[in-house]
């Protein structure tokens, strides 16, 4: 059996949310804006649905907008408030996903008096607060856009700490909440924040669905023109099957939450125990080897300089592991990743990254220790 450890690329859809979409496939396929009993129908369930993530949210079902993704979400977030306010700077990481870091630069593209900044970064990917506190006080009001988990490296950010510095410089705050949307606790009566971002697939929900977390305070406008869905903030025949299937995976992932995350700190734990013992001279990238400060979900490696890692992500895969792979781009390309060249990382090292779901077991992690030994020994 092939072991997959690439969750963060996209987590396997739960047999569950597959069945609580299958009429939506089938039998119950109105319009949602058709007034029939079959359009009234699929209105309900996209109803329920918002509803359902609302409530885990602790907010209200008028504060969640459906979208075609994360990606998606973060465009209309950044659009949306620097449309609006008429904002000229933006202030993010080099880190972000380029679902940010490239809707920044085309507003910088577009407008000749736009300021991009970004906060910097330590070697281990960690944001200097001491920076960020500057830029916020040395600019004109702007939005803050600055993810809570990494995806490539797992840092966690501390968004409590930036969204009250944020309140503290009255500027607007979006955090990309991909990776951990469903793998942690938000409460947002607590947490002063105006936008986030979510992604269905990346808590075992099917793809191509997300959502926007849009503060009543925010302000929001639509990028998709066209019938008055979301009400009149994306036109468009809304995705029904997605969106009931994102809420019954929200569902699942805050259900038992907690369970989960202690069978995948404990596998994490183990890889990370394996290869230490294992594979002479690892490190781990960014804050990924640090439990309490990284995604419990994500695990970066790095191994020493060499010239044998072209074909790593290949032969592992020819084993039946599936990880993802990266290495620093090299200089004047675009090619690999711009995380791990913003740390400063080798581009001669080898990289992988291990991403792991409540749905791998220990013996996967023994397996996919004992593989790679093998792989890299050869
Ligand atoms: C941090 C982060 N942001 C945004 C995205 C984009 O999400 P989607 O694939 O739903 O467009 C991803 C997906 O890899 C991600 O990891």
């Amino acid at each position: 059996m092939p072991i997959y450890l690439d969750n963060a690329a996209s987590a396997p859809m739960d047999e569950r949310v597959l069945e609580a979409m299958m009429p939506y496939f089938t039998n119950k396929f109105g319009n949602p804006s058709s007034i029939h009993n079959y359009g009234r129908e699929t209105r309900a369930a996209i109803d329920k649905a918002r509803k359902t993530i609302a409530d885990i949210l602790n907010t209200s079902p008028s504060e969640i907008f459906f979208t075609s993704g994360g990606t998606e979400a973060d465009n209309l977030a950044i659009f949306s408030c620097i449309h609006t306010y008429e904002l000229s700077h933006v202030i993010t990481s080099p880190l972000e996903h380029h679902a940010v870091l490239h809707t920044a630069e085309e507003l910088q593209e577009d407008y000749l008096d736009f300021e991009l900044s970004k906060v910097e970064v330590d070697a281990q990917g960690a944001l200097n607060m001491e920076c960020l506190e500057a830029l916020l006080a040395n600019n004109p009001i702007s939005l803050v856009s600055l993810m809570h988990g990494n995806n490539e490296i797992g840092n966690l950010n501390d968004i409590e700490r930036i969204a009250a510095l944020c309140k503290e410089n009255e500027a607007y705050f979006h955090s990309d909440t991909v990776q951990t949307m469903g793998h942690y606790r938000f409460d947002l009566q607590k947490l002063p924040i105006h936008y986030l971002s979510a992604s269905a697939h990346k808590f075992h929900g099917p793809k191509g669905v997300g959502f926007l977390y849009v503060n009543a305070e925010a302000a929001l406008r639509p990028m998709l023109y066209g019938g008055p869905q979301e009400r009149n903030m994306r036109g468009g025949t809304e995705n029904v099957p997605g969106i009931v299937g994102m809420a019954k995976a929200f569902e699942l992932a805050y259900g038992n939450l907690d369970q989960d995350k202690t069978h995948i700190v404990g596998l994490k734990e183990r890889m990370i125990a394996q290869l230490r013992s294992r594979i002479p001279n690892i490190t781990f990238n960014g804050l990924s080897g640090e439990l309490d400060k990284s995604l419990y979900t994500v695990l970066n490696i790095n191994l020493p300089p060499g010239d044998e890692y072209e074909m790593l992500l290949f032969n592992l895969d020819i084993e039946g592991i599936a990880a993802s792979a990266g290495s620093a781009c090299t200089s004047g390309t675009q090619i690999g990743s711009h995380v791990l060249e913003a740390i400063g990382t080798n581009p001669d090292s080898g990289y992988l990254r291990f991403s792991f779901s409540r749905m791998n077991t220990v013996e996967e992690i023994d397996k996919a220790v004992e593989v790679l030994e093998k792989v890299l020994k050869r």
